[in-house]
């Protein structure tokens, strides 16, 4: 499978969130460079980098959906913990000495996607409200590097 590319209907709208997911797509084509160098120490080091990095996002999101009383955040959350658990299994069997790198990359392909395009489009207009209303009160800027600097060095 070849590279993924970053398409507008991707776009949240929230300018936060789309540097984040455009940053997953960036470590999904290294883990497929990776894999098709052959490069185990390489394809380690990029599913690592990459399950932190995922690990920040969906708690950065879950923190935006709870201040902004996302009614679905539940659901949400576990999605994300039921696809962590996934991750953390392919990256056991890599450890183990499996060759899991093309089933991996086609899993994180499908998978991100498609929960932009739903599950994360879903809590758009819960959070875009919350923070529209903070612009009008100035404090915008404060909640979101607050909110960031928790999860992102
Ligand atoms: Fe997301
Ligand atoms: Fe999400």
């Amino acid at each position: 499978m070849a590279h993924l590319h970053w398409s507008n209907d991707l776009n949240t709208g929230i300018e936060v969130i789309d540097g984040q997911h455009k940053q997953i797509v960036e470590y999904i084509n290294r883990l497929n460079d990776a894999r098709i160098s052959g490069d185990r120490h390489e394809i380690g080091e990029v599913i690592e980098g990459m399950v932190d990095y995922t690990l920040s996002h969906f708690a950065f999101e879950e923190t935006l959906m709870s201040d902004a009383s996302y009614q679905f955040l539940h659901g949400h959350k576990k999605i994300h913990e039921i696809f962590v658990s996934r991750i953390h299994k392919f990256h056991e069997r890599f450890a183990a000495g499996e060759e899991v790198t093309e089933e991996l990359h086609a899993l994180l392909c499908r998978w991100l996607f498609n929960h932009i395009r739903s599950d994360d489009a879903a809590y758009v207009g819960a959070v875009r409200g919350k923070m529209l209303k903070l612009v009008g009160e100035k404090h915008e800027g404060g909640w979101l590097s607050r909110s960031l600097s928790r999860f992102f060095a």
